[in-house]
């Protein structure tokens, strides 16, 4: 098969895309032929070599985590799937293998998909839209009433983090650039500032939340927005820290198919909205990655098997 691999930490021009065997399940483990695996800002830290110290990985290393496709095999104490069955999940980050043809990965992270949903739309979940789920319901406490800005809302986490805010029934103000403003609002935010020509920490005050997913100095100037008792929540600097009566927490986001379950259910109720960028063949992985790069990509990035 196919796999898209590295062999030393550096960027995406450093992927090759090898033919190397397929693995079999171990005792509880499926073996899932990849159809679309999506892409994440995380794939391209791991390949930097920024998060060995959280995801340790060895060389050579197949990148790409986010995985949707079909069962092909399972391993002998694995019953709730079976060979022809649709699933999503995520590969552990530091085992990686998801940008490749065949991808092994425990039992336990799948999920089935459901049948109005596409193999592309269910890759843009696992880790974009729990992580923004975490972010809010997890490590935030988002609830009727509130006021939130959420930070690159046309972003993989952003674009589903309005969506849920939304319907928990807070008042969602979104940063995104002005040709993101009409999408951005159709998920569902109330008001959207272009942070490209707008500083937010003027227009805005007394936040309940605010949810950073840029870090830097969005994440600095974000302390000024927050009210007293309320809270900054960080996907992207590890090391933040309540400052006087503001809460602050980073989030870590752990994949559970528990609450990828519960986002599924929230599409089959017809109450999300997938926003998927470009689909890229897999002979073309590397593009995929220079998309996500740029840091301008809109919603998710999308890598699909071509066998
Ligand atoms: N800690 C964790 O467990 C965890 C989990 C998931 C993600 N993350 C991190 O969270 C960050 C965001 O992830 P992602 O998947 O959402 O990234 P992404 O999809 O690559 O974000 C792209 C979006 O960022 C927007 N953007 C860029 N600069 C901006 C700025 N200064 N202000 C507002 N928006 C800006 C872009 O909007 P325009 O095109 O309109 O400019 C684009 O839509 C990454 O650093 C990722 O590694 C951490």
């Amino acid at each position: 098969m196919k796999a898209l691999r590295v062999y030393e930490f550096g960027t995406p021009d450093l992927a090759v895309l090898e033919d190397v065997a397929i693995g079999d399940p171990g005792a509880r483990q499926v073996a899932v032929r990849v159809e679309a695996a999506g892409v994440n800002p995380l794939d391209l830290k791991i390949l930097a070599g920024s998060m060995q110290p959280v995801f340790p990985v060895s060389m050579p290393y197949t990148l790409g985590t986010d995985i949707a496709g079909v069962v092909e095999a399972v391993g002998p104490e694995v019953d709730r799937f079976k060979p022809g069955d649709r699933v999503v999940g995520r590969l552990d980050p530091t085992a990686g293998g998801g940008f490749a043809e065949y991808a092994v990965i425990a039992a336990q992270s799948l999920c089935p998909i459901p049948e109005d949903m596409s193999q592309e739309q269910a890759a843009a979940l696992p880790t974009g839209a729990g992580t923004a789920w975490l972010a809010l319901f997890g490590v935030g406490q988002v609830r009727a009433g509130q006021r939130v800005l959420i930070h690159a809302a046309a972003g993989g986490v952003g674009s589903f983090a309005v969506q849920f805010a939304k319907q928990a029934g807070a008042h969602v103000i979104a940063t995104a650039s002005s040709k993101n403003h009409p999408l951005v609002r159709e998920l569902g935010a109330d008001e959207v500032l272009d942070y490209r020509h707008e500083d937010f920490a003027k227009r805005l005050q007394d936040l309940d939340m605010v949810l950073d997913t840029v870090g830097g100095e969005t994440l600095e100037r974000s302390w000024q927005v927050v009210r007293p008792g309320g809270t900054l929540v960080s996907t992207v600097d590890p090391g933040v820290q309540a400052r006087g009566d503001i809460q602050a927490r980073f989030v870590f986001f752990k994949h559970d198919a528990v609450l990828l379950n519960t986002i599924l259910q929230v599409f089959q109720a017809r109450q999300l909205q997938v926003v998927l960028d470009t689909v890229h063949p897999l002979d073309d992985a590397r593009a995929a990655l220079e998309q996500v790069a740029s840091g301008h990509a809109r919603g998710k990035v999308i890598i699909r098997a071509s066998r």
